[in-house]
Parts: structure tokens; sequence; C-alpha cells
């Protein structure tokens, strides 16, 4: 095994430190944390933009080029000092912090990433050159901080030159429709701030900025002219030439480079702050003279931030808003590996899936996808106890993308928040995430208010109804779309967007998303919805008995207790029914078959010839204990680590299918051990997981959960598993691949918020609940004690955990003191403390 590393985590800053520039993939960190947002690179690669990753992009990239990852934000040190005439050494040293794009070989390299920021420094010729990268919190701007220092025993002389490209709002036809762009860049100059105000004379309110807070000795804004024609980013005439050319862009390609000349004296150091800002502003108010922008709120930005003193401030305050959010829920139980991974990477990745869904990575172009439906639900469960009135907003957001019938768009735009009409609805898992998301609010928050908030349907004002109501025919949606077996219609596809069953595809230019080519008469149903639907129906039901005691007071007809009493017994039967559904037609004879064809053919069978048993089925019906008591959980579990588990984690299907199955649609179109087709796909192992652990078998759960957790990924094989070691990745290649172990498409996925449900509240047992926090943990036998300390709406508990040795099964807890009945510890503000003996 392959065990060469390119870093290692500094737990105490909470950084992941690259050491190696040549990393086997980009190993990207994200900046920004409300709306303006930047991804950046271990070279300083990426782009940034603000809210939205297609239609406000605010610098260029473009993926999948050649090489990998060039374009970000570069800065160019021109060293002259070993010119020397005689040793007829004519090229000064050019270089960069983050070595690339010139590659030039450093005498010092180092990334670290950390919470919303990334720190790069290169030393090269006695010259060390280290930039911090981050938004400023409530701030609509990047902050580029420089350092420059001299560590050698000469005066230098250097010429910096700043790079930025823009991008022309809109990343897809920034991208494709060159007959208009070429004609279209704008931007102005003033002092050492470059505009770019492309489009701004018509429709758009908005402009970007480029600043240094230094005189500059001149400056580009045109591409051509400060890359030229034949150069790359590597070797930028201006810069080779050491002369900016001081162009103004008309049309083409707008840049913003700065040139400024750095004299250093023998330990002398300089900062330099630089600032990408984006700017809107009123209708009225966007000129301050006929074609001249109105600069006011870029200046006033500018004011905020352009000391040195000013940025570190800002800087700060980002570090202890980190602080604050990785105070809520922290553990130590001596395990580096698994602390380091609770504590700080699981939940920045849970927050970093939270802001971006699945648009904006260096696997996401950011004009593919908005907001999923059922990503956004799944996300939140990841981040609602960082920051509560955010993942409320979400809720609300979503919902309102909802269909009268309880269908749902499958995404939405996030800056329009509308739903989005090129991939419509029809994915029958959608609606049951609705709960999911909203129960864990409540939970976490105690704010049973949100179901009381008017949402409307597809964003339709007048369409409102009560939150509740929404979850209410999320429910019924799928009781009404039950198949031939009372199992639920599946429609385009469940949680697996690939397994397309109504979609008889041929034709190579059709979406397997998106195309029903025969849907009437459908039998497909999917063992998947039925166990989700059991999970969060019994949740429904348990906040229906909730609400019978406090009941909805406000719009429009107020929901009496009767009601939901009603209502409880209602879902109670449905659910109920579908439990015997799932014991009658859904049992394979050792595992959960995965679904029925439209046909009404068995699929994830021993009968089939590939694929005979699949995950997602699994995770969902033994979470929902369906047929525990007869054993079909146990088995299930069984059958998982005996045909599913391989070296690298739980693969989704086995065997992998080998040919394109017509009726199946896109999940067979896959090469064997990739993505849906026998990957493993990290986002459904911690379903599994937590099926172990409600069985109680810990010794299991643990060994599922440290195969895929990064931590220990990153301390065996770095170079195979290819992408960034401290967060998960959606897809690593399954047992059947070319390379079981490469991972890729990381960051965005749902794996973040499941990992941290998972270990939060199935084995660390720390579960928020309507009245308290109920503590249920499930260990390895060789666990020794640990502590959690929680913060828990206006609480805060620190809880001890004895295992002795014990899997699960909680003897006694005492709070401040004194035992308490049972295993819910009763809500009550204040700081307390609790001793847990298993
Ligand atoms: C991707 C999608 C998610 C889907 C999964 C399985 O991660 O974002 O919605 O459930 O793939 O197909
Ligand atoms: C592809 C991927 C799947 C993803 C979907 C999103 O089908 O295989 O993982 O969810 O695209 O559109």
């Amino acid at each position: 095994m392959e065990q060469k590393r390119y870093g290692h985590f500094d737990d105490q800053h909470r950084e992941y430190v690259i050491t190696d520039p040549q990393t086997p993939w980009p190993w990207i960190n994200y900046l920004g944390n409300e709306d303006f947002f930047s991804l950046i690179s271990n070279t300083a690669g990426g782009y940034s933009f603000y809210k939205d990753a297609k239609f406000r992009r605010i610098t260029r990239y473009r993926y999948n080029n050649v090489p990998m990852d060039n374009g970000g934000r570069y800065f160019y040190i021109v060293d002259e000092s070993n010119l020397n005439s005689q040793t007829s050494n004519l090229k000064p040293t050019i270089w960069n912090p983050g070595w690339k794009p010139c590659k030039t070989p450093l005498d010092f390299y180092e990334c670290r990433h950390g919470m919303s920021y990334t720190r790069i420094t290169g030393r090269k010729n006695g010259v060390e050159a280290s930039v911090l990268f981050f938004v400023p919190l409530k701030k609509w701007c990047e902050v580029q901080k420089l350092t420059l220092k001299n560590e050698s025993s000469e005066v230098k002389q250097l010429k910096l030159f700043s790079f930025e490209e823009w991008c022309l709002w809109n990343a897809a036809t920034d991208m494709e429709n060159f007959q208009r762009n070429f004609s279209t860049g704008e931007v102005e100059i003033e002092g050492s701030t470059i505009y770019h105000k492309t489009e701004y004379r018509e429709r758009r309110n908005h402009y970007a900025f480029y600043h240094v807070n230094a005189p500059i000795q001149g400056y580009d804004t045109d591409r051509e002219s400060f890359v030229g024609l034949y150069n790359e980013f590597a070797d930028p005439q201006a810069v080779v030439e050491g002369k900016p050319r001081n162009s103004h862009a008309h049309g083409w390609s707008p840049i913003a480079s700065h040139y400024i000349e750095v004299t250093l004296q023998p330990g002398e150091s300089k900062d330099f702050v630089f600032l990408l800002g984006y700017i809107e502003n009123e209708q009225d108010e966007k000129f301050e003279a006929p074609q001249v922008i109105n600069k006011k709120k870029a200046h006033a930005l500018i004011a905020e931030l352009d000391t040195t003193e000013k940025v570190d401030k800002a800087f700060a305050e980002l570090c202890e808003y980190w602080d604050a959010l990785l105070n809520i829920y922290k553990v130590r139980t001596g395990n580096d590996k698994l602390d380091r991974m609770v504590n700080i990477w699981n939940q920045y990745q849970c927050m970093v899936t939270f802001n971006f869904s699945r648009s904006a990575s260096f696997f996401e172009s950011g004009v593919g996808r908005g907001m999923g439906f059922r990503d956004s639900n799944q996300d939140l469960v990841g981040f609602v106890h960082q920051i509560p009135p955010r993942a409320r907003q979400r809720i609300i957001d979503i919902a309102s993308t909802q269909f009268p019938d309880g269908g749902c768009y499958h995404q939405y735009q996030p800056l329009t928040k509308r739903g989005n009409n090129d991939i419509g609805g029809g994915f029958n898992d959608d609606p049951c995430w609705l709960i999911f998301g909203t129960v864990a609010y409540i939970k976490e928050t105690g704010d049973f208010s949100i179901l009381d908030e008017m949402v409307p349907f597809d964003n339709q004002p007048g369409s409102e109804v009560t939150l509740f109501e929404h979850l209410k025919i999320s429910m019924d949606h799928v009781i009404n779309n039950l198949g031939p077996h009372m199992l639920p219609l599946i429609g385009r596809a469940d949680w697996n967007d690939c397994l397309n069953l109504n979609c008889f595809s041929w034709d190579p230019n059709e979406s397997f998303q998106t195309t029903e080519n025969v849907s009437e008469g459908t039998k497909a149903e999917s063992l998947m919805i039925a166990g989700l639907f059991v999970v969060t129906g019994k949740d429904y039901v348990q906040l229906c008995k909730q609400l019978a005691n406090r009941p909805l007071t406000s719009h429009p007809s107020p929901l009496t207790s009767s009601f939901f009493a009603e209502e409880a017994n209602r879902m109670q039967q449905a659910v109920d029914a579908m439990i015997d559904a799932v014991k009658k037609h859904g049992w394979d004879g050792e595992w959960y078959l995965r679904a029925y064809d439209f046909y009404g053919r068995k699929i994830g069978s021993n009968e089939c010839d590939e694929a005979k048993i699949f995950i997602e089925s699994q995770g969902w019906c033994t979470m929902a204990e369906i047929g525990a008591e007869e054993g079909l959980v146990a088995k299930s579990l069984d059958s998982c680590k005996k045909y599913l588990e391989c070296e690298h984690g739980m693969v989704l299907n086995n065997p992998a299918f080998s040919k394109y199955i017509y009726e199946y649609g896109e999940i067979s179109s896959y090469p064997e051990g990739y993505k849906e087709n026998a990957g493993i796909f990290c986002h459904n192992n911690p379903w599994v997981i937590i099926g172990e652990c409600i069985a109680g078998r810990g010794n299991d759960a643990w060994s599922h959960y440290a195969k895929i957790l990064p931590s220990y990924v990153e301390e065996k094989y770095q170079t195979l598993h290819k992408v960034e070691p401290y967060v998960n990745c959606q897809m690593v290649a399954g047992k059947d691949a070319f390379k079981p172990g490469e991972g890729k498409n990381s960051w965005l996925t749902g794996t973040a918020a499941w990992m941290w449900y998972t270990v939060s509240e199935f084995i660390l047992g720390i579960k928020p609940d309507y009245d308290g926090i109920r503590i249920d943990p499930c260990l390895p036998e060789t666990a020794s004690d640990y502590t959690v300390n929680r913060k828990f709406r206006e609480a805060e508990y620190d809880i001890t955990i004895h295992p002795n040795g014990q899997q699960k099964g909680v003897k006694s807890i005492t709070l401040d003191g004194n035992p308490i009945d049972g295993t819910v510890i009763p809500y009550s503000p204040g700081k307390h403390t609790v001793e847990v003996t298993m």
C-alpha cells in the first residue's frame, strides 16, 4: 500500500496542513459563511461568487482544465536580485507563494486549510510570502492579506503582480456565448482599485472590484495584454518582462492585476491587503456620473478593511465565530482520530454542505444543480445545532417549492429560491425528507412555532398553508401513491437518482433523471421509500402526539388537540400497514428487496443475476426496525457484512451490474464499482451503521464507521484515496472497481450530515428530543469513558459516559448528582452535570 503523505492534521489550530503542493488532486477549502463565497485549492486556484455559483459568479474558473486547477487568485513575485550579467544570468526568479502557476521550486511550501480560511506560505531565495485568505463575517468580499518578509541579509527589490480573472456573472453563458461575451466587458480604474462593471449599464445593478491598500505603479485589466495570446498563467508576458501594460479592457476578457514595486530591508516585512469585493446598488443610485458607477459602497467596504489591524480584527472575529459554533458539541474520548472528526472536520463539512447543497465544488461546476429538496433537508440535520435560525429559514424555503399534492421540485436556485423547471419533480422520496428535517429542527430548538408559519406552494403568493399542512401532505403523498404490493411507487427515482424504473431509454441524448418514456401503468415500487416512510412516519406520529398537548394556535383555522390525536392514529395505521407490506412483499430471505420494477418483478433479490442485494433498503428497513422481532433486522445487517462490506466500506449493490439494463436506467450505465453501480456511496453507509446501533451491535457499527472516517483514511492511504483526507467524499471506488479505494466527488455529499447524525446521536448517543436530551450510546466493547459537552437551547450539559465494556443499554443516569428515571435528561436552562453508567 502506498504510504506517501502530503500533509497532516493540526488539531490545536483546527487546520489541515499540506506540505507538498503536488497533492494527488487539488485539495480545497471553502471561504465565506453566508452570502459571499470562495473555493480555494492548496495552490490558490478556484473562484468566488455571491450567493449563487451559477447566476453571480464573480471570478472565472475553467473546470477540467489542462493542467487541472489552473486559474485562481495568483500573486507573482519577481525577484531580480540574482540577475548577474557576468554569469549571464539574465532571468529573474519568478515564483508564487502557492507554487502554481509558475511552479518554480520553492524552498518551503505550506498550505493550512482552517475553518473558513486558508493560509498559503511559500519561501524562495530568502523571501517569505504568506497569504491569508478569508471572507470576513457579514461582508461581501474576500480578503487576501499578503505578508512579504525579507529573511535574507540583503536588500530585496521585488516586483509584485496580483491576478484575478473576471467572470461575466452568469457562469453558464460565460462559458458558451462568446459572440456576445467578447464585446461586453467593461472596467473602471480608480487609484488602487479595479472595478468590473460588465452589463452594469443595463439590467444589472451589481459590480465587483479588486483593491489593494497600497499605491500601485501599474495595472492590467485586459487579459491578452497581460498574459499574451501565446503565453500562459505560468508565464504572463507582463510578469516575465517585469512591466505592466496599464491596459484598459474593452470587451474580450477583463481581468484585474495590480503591479507594486516593493523594497524590503533585511529582516523587514510588509503587509498588503487585497480585497475582492461585490457591491449592489439601488436602481436609482447606480451611477455617480453618466457611465460612471457609483462607488460609494465600495469605498465604504474598502475603508472597513484597509489596514492590517482592521483585517486582523475581522479575522479574529471569524475565529471566534467558529469557536462558538464548535463549542456546541465537544467530545473527549482520547482517540484523536475520532475527536478531530467530531469536534472539527465533520461539523465543518456539515456547514459547507448546508451552504452549498450540491452546487459548487471541484466536482460540481456550480452551473448544474442548485439546492436539492432531499439533499438540503438531510444537510440540515448536520447543521441545525450550529445556527438554528438559518435552518429554520431553509425549511421554509424548501417547503415553498412543494406542490399542493405533496410532490415537490427536486431542486431550486439559491438566488431566486424558485423551483428548477429543468429537472421538475416526481422523485417520490422527496416529500418524506421534509419531515426528517423539520423534526430535527424542532427537537433541537423546541420551537414548535415553525409549524404555524404560512408557506406557499410553488412560491405562488396566495397559496399559503401552515408548514404543518406541508408535512401532512408529504406523508399523504406516499400514502396516495402506493403500488400493487401496497409499497410506495418510486416515481422517477427515490434517493438513488440512478434507479430509473420508468425511464426506458435507448437514446443517449435523454436525461435518465427527467425522462419517463413509460410510466402509465407502472408497478415500480421502492423498499427504500417504504423504510423511509416508516421512519419518518413514526416521527410524524410522535410529533402529532406532542402537538395534541400544545395545539397550533394561529392560521387560518387553529388545529385542536383532538385533531392531532386522530392524526397520530391515522398515521400510525398507515405506518403499520407499510410494515406489514414490507414483511409480506419486501423480504427476500436473507435481506430486504430493493424494489419492484415496472412489470412488478423483483429488484435486489437472490433470484436476480446481478445486483442481488442493495444497501439502501437494508439501511432504511433496519432503521425502521421492520421485522426486528422475527429476526429480519439482524439477518439484513449480517448480509450487509457478508455481501456489501469490503476494506474501504460498504458498496451500494452486489454484484455490480456488468451490462446496461434498459428497465433499470442509469445505475447500470456505470462501470462496475463506480458511483451508484457498486461504488461505496458513503452517504448510505451511515444508514446501515444506524441500523446496527439501533440493533445494539456496537462493534459492527464502529467497524463500519471507522472504515469511511476520513481521519482513518488519512492515516492509511492518501495517494490511493486521492481527494482531501479531511472530509468525506461522495464515492469511494468499490471492490469491483479497477482501483478500489480511490475517492471521488469530495465535500458536497449527504455523507457529512449522516456521519454527524450517526456519531453524535447514535454512537456517542446524545440525542436532542422534544423534552430534553436522550442518552443512548452504542459503542464498541473497547470504548473507554468519555465526555460530551453539549450546549442545548439555553442549557449546557457536561455528560460523562462510563461504558463498562457494554455495547448498548443505559443502566443509570444522574443529573447534577440526582438519579433520574428513564434515559431522557429533562431540559432545563443552565449548566448541568450528567453521569451515565451503561
Ligand atoms: C447524489 C444526489 C442525491 C442522490 C444521490 C444518489 O448525491 O445529490 O440527491 O440521492 O446522488 O443518487
Ligand atoms: C448522476 C449521479 C448521481 C447524482 C445525479 C444528480 O445521476 O450518478 O449521483 O445524484 O447525477 O443529477
